[in-house]
């Protein structure tokens, strides 16, 4: 059972605000936050390098969250890589393949700048970047993908939810297409891990990507990069921790994951988003993906019934609502909803400038929905939405 109000008790700072913020980040649940103090005041040590009991500890606890992020993900335990974020996540599959001048990679014009911008710096290289269309809804057509397939195509990345309008790709049949062509897939899965079930292999994507401050609910400074081919990109940092042998004339790296882990991790919030990815598993992801939609759809359609009021998005959403207010700024929307109401949203670009500008627009606001929020809550944001559509008649 969805026992929402028991789960609003681990999230305390909803008893002050209202926050539907969590597109941009998520609150961390109390038992998330008490695993990564016990590593302060009962184990902390550093991971994988000494033979003492604290060491050993703290080298099995932060192995533990990644056999638990890798089981729910459905990667494989060696190729499931911790990092700080999304975007250290891209950039690292970017800078770790192996690029030729004339090779080509498809993003499409719905991305983050995070699954952008990486991508478009290999220009440098001589790589040729192509950015396919989205509908109006900002659903990415497989067929257009496909049809942008050519000959030196190598690698296509996209998302599999819009962060602007909770637009759902259809994910499976991109990588199908992708596979038959020949091509490597790294799917964007910012904003869909957590929010619903999202299995890797099923998704077909040989590079699976996602913060893991976002649904998965763990600590800011965590994400991870989930690889099918642990040899198909080199790693990005050297140092301590990846290699097994170091002379002055050479060096062996260490097999992956340690490959790609050069240098102390986020500990603490590795093991702190274990235990929230573990909170994310009781919850139960269907119930999670049922409760957000549910709430996106209630806000799309009170927002939608104010007359100055425009909503983005398809009605098939995942559980983010953009919209604008006819005449007032996104931001100053943003600001009188926290000053009037404690509610927090999202306004502007949301760092994805192409997508919106492809549609006109300067910038919307977002509320996007997380398993703690309620129809409450949404009811709540309408009626101040309205409240502030009057100021302008
Ligand atoms: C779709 C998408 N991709 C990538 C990112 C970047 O995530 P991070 O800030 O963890 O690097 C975000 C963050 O909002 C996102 O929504």
């Amino acid at each position: 059972m969805y026992d929402l109000p028991a789960i609003r008790k681990d999230f305390p700072l909803l008893e002050e605000f209202i926050y539907l913020d969590n597109a941009a980040t998520t609150q961390t649940p109390v038992p998330a936050v008490k695993a990564m103090e016990e590593y302060f005041y009962k184990y902390a040590a550093n991971h994988g390098r000494g033979a003492h009991r604290l060491a050993r500890m703290t080298t099995d606890k932060y192995e533990d969250a990644r056999e638990t992020v890798a089981s729910f993900l459905n990667a494989d335990v060696s190729g499931t890589v911790f990092t700080r974020n999304a975007t250290e996540s891209i950039n690292m599959v970017a800078y770790g393949l192996k690029w030729h001048p004339k090779d080509h990679v498809i993003v499409s014009i719905v991305e983050h700048h995070s699954n952008l911008l990486p991508w478009l710096r290999l220009r440098d290289q001589g790589v040729e970047v192509t950015a396919v269309q989205a509908d109006k809804e900002g659903v990415v057509d497989p067929k257009q993908i496909e049809s942008s397939i050519t000959n030196k195509t190598r690698l296509i990345a996209v998302n599999h939810v819009t962060n602007t309008f909770g637009s759902i790709q259809d994910i499976e049949t991109i990588t199908k297409k992708c596979h038959e062509n020949g091509c490597q897939v790294l799917v964007d899965a910012s904003q869909s891990a957590g929010h619903m079930p999202l299995d890797m292999k099923k998704v077909g994507a040989d590079f699976l990507v996602t913060p893991g401050h976002k649904g998965l609910l763990g600590p800011q400074g965590t994400g991870i990069l989930c690889l099918k081919d642990t040899d198909s990109i080199k790693p990005m940092y050297v140092g301590g921790g990846m290699v097994n042998y170091v002379s002055i004339e050479s060096y062996q790296i260490e097999a992956s994951p340690a490959r790609f882990e050069a240098g102390t991790p986020n500990i603490p919030g590795v093991i702190g988003l274990g235990r929230a990815v573990e909170y994310v598993k009781d919850a139960g992801i269907e119930n999670i993906e049922k409760h957000e939609t549910t709430l996106a759809k209630k806000a799309a359609s009170l927002l939608a019934e104010i007359p100055q009021v425009q909503v983005y998005g398809p009605e098939n959403r995942a559980g983010v609502v953009s919209f604008d207010v006819e005449g007032i700024n996104p931001h100053d929307v943003a600001i009188i909803l926290d000053q009037t109401r404690k509610i927090c949203v999202r306004s502007g670009y949301h760092c994805a400038m192409p997508a919106l500008q492809n549609m006109g627009l300067k910038g919307t606001v977002r509320a996007s929905f997380a398993l703690y929020n309620t129809i409450e809550e949404v009811e709540a944001l309408a009626e101040a939405v309205s409240n502030i559509a009057a100021l302008v008649d």
